[in-house]
C-alpha cells in the first residue's frame, strides 16, 4: 500500500485530541485520551496496541458508531475532507450528514462480518442497498454495482452468491462481502478494524493482497487495526501505536522496527522471537503482538503520571506524577520522560 507524495498534501483526516470517555452513573471513565493522527490520502496507517488500549473506540468514534448500550461523550476533532474539498469536523456533524458519509466516503470493516450483515437479506441485496442510498441509482443499476464489487473482491460464482444468504458462505467469503459492502461506494477512508483476524492465514492473506489492489486501484486510504506486526510491516507506512488510551509513539514504519523509541514500544518488539524483529519486514503474516509482562492500568483510577510507568524498565521517580510530553519530530515522536536521542 504505497503512497509517495502524500506526506507533501494536506491530511484526508486530522485527528486533534479525541476523547472518547465512558459516562457512568458512579463516574466517568477515560477510554481514549486526547488522540491524534494524521491519515494522509493513499496511505496506510496501523493502528497498533495491546487488547483494550482503545483501537477500536478510537475507530467507532470516528466513524460515530459506538454502542448503544452505554453512553459515551467524545471530545477533539476530527476534520475530514471530503470528496469536494470540504473540510468538517466529523464529531459535530448531524446525524443525517455522518450518514451520508459513513458507507460512501468512509467506511469500516469490522473483525465479525456477522456483526454487520444482515441474516435475513440475500448479499447482493445488502450490497445494493447502499450503492441506492449513496448513488441515488435505481434497482438494476444498483444491482449491476453490487455484483462488479463482489467481482472485484474475487468471489467466486460472484453472480450466483448475490442471491445468497450469509449464512451459505464460507468465513472468508463472508470476509470478502464485507469488504465488497465497504468498498462498494469508493470510500475515501476505510477503517479495517482487524479484518482477517478470524481468518486462516492462507485466507488471510488473500485478502490483504486483495485490500492492497483496491487501494492501488481507487487511491483511498486505511486506518488499519491490527495486532500482527508483520502486517503492519508490510501494509502499512506508518504507525501509531497505543496504550491505555492514548497513542504514545508514531512513525514510518521502517523507523519503528528499526529504532522504537518508546519503552513500550520496545518491550513489544523485544517480545518477537528471536529474528523476527528483521524478519518481519520481510516476512510478515505471523508476528502477532504478545502480551507483554505486567498489567494495563485501570482506567477507572489513572494517577497524573505516566500510564505505563508500572511496567516499564526504565521508570523514574517523575514518571509516577508527570504525564510525559511527545519529543521527536513529525516524522518519528514519543511520549516519555526519558531523554530522547533520535
Ligand atoms: N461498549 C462498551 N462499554 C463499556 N466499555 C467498553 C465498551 N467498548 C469498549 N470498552 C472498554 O474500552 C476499552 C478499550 O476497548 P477497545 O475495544 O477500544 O480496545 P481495543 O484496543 O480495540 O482491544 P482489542 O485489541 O481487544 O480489540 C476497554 O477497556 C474496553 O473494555
Ligand atoms: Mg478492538
Amino acid at each position: 500500500m504505497n503512497c509517495v507524495n502524500a506526506m507533501m498534501t494536506t491530511p484526508l483526516l486530522q485527528v486533534r485530541d479525541l476523547t472518547t470517555t465512558l459516562v457512568q452513573r458512579d463516574g466517568m471513565v477515560p477510554l481514549v485520551r486526547g488522540v491524534s493522527f494524521d491519515l494522509h490520502a493513499g496511505q496506510t496507517l496501523a493502528l497498533v496496541g495491546e487488547s483494550g488500549s482503545g483501537k477500536s473506540l478510537t475507530a467507532l468514534s470516528l466513524m460515530r458508531l459506538l454502542a448503544r448500550n452505554a453512553q459515551w461523550q467524545c471530545g477533539g476533532q476530527a476534520i475530514f475532507t471530503d470528496a469536494s474539498g470540504q473540510t468538517c469536523d466529523l464529531l459535530q456533524l448531524d446525524n443525517a450528514h455522518m450518514r451520508r458519509l459513513r458507507g460512501h466516503q468512509l467506511a469500516m470493516i469490522f473483525q465479525e462480518p456477522m456483526t454487520c450483515l444482515n441474516p435475513l437479506l440475500t448479499v447482493g441485496e445488502q450490497i445494493a442497498e447502499s450503492v441506492r442510498l449513496h448513488w441515488g441509482v435505481n434497482k438494476v443499476a444498483a444491482r449491476q454495482r453490487a455484483l462488479q464489487a463482489l467481482e472485484q473482491v474475487e468471489i467466486p460464482a460472484a453472480r450466483q452468491r448475490l442471491d445468497e444468504y450469509p449464512h451459505q458462505l464460507s468465513g472468508g467469503m463472508r470476509q470478502r462481502v464485507m469488504i465488497a459492502m465497504a468498498m462498494v461506494c469508493e470510500p475515501k477512508v476505510l477503517i479495517a478494524d482487524e479484518p482477517t483476524t478470524a481468518l486462516d492465514v492462507t485466507i488471510q492473506a488473500q485478502i490483504l493482497a486483495l485490500m492492497s489492489r483496491l487501494q492501488r486501484d481507487t487511491g483511498m486510504s486505511i486506518l488499519f487495526i491490527t495486532h500482527n506486526l508483520g502486517v503492519v510491516a508490510h501494509h502499512a507506512e506508518r504507525v501509531a501505536v497505543m496504550y491505555a488510551g492514548q497513542v504514545v509513539e508514531q512513525s514510518g514504519v521502517h523507523a519503528l522496527f528499526a529504532q522504537p523509541a518508546h519503552p513500550y514500544t520496545r518491550s513489544l518488539l523485544a517480545c518477537l522471537p528471536g529474528r523476527a524483529r528483521q524478519l518481519s519486514l520481510r516476512e510478515g503474516h505471523r508476528m502477532v503482538l504478545q502480551d507483554i509482562p505486567g498489567q494495563a492500568p485501570n482506567m477507572n483510577r489513572l494517577g497524573s503520571g505516566c500510564s505505563f510507568a508500572e511496567r516499564c524498565a526504565s521508570r523514574m521517580a517523575l514518571c509516577d506524577v508527570q504525564a510525559p510530553v511527545w519529543q521527536g519530530d513529525d516524522a518519528h515522536a514519543r511520549a516519555c520522560h526519558l531523554e530522547y536521542r533520535p
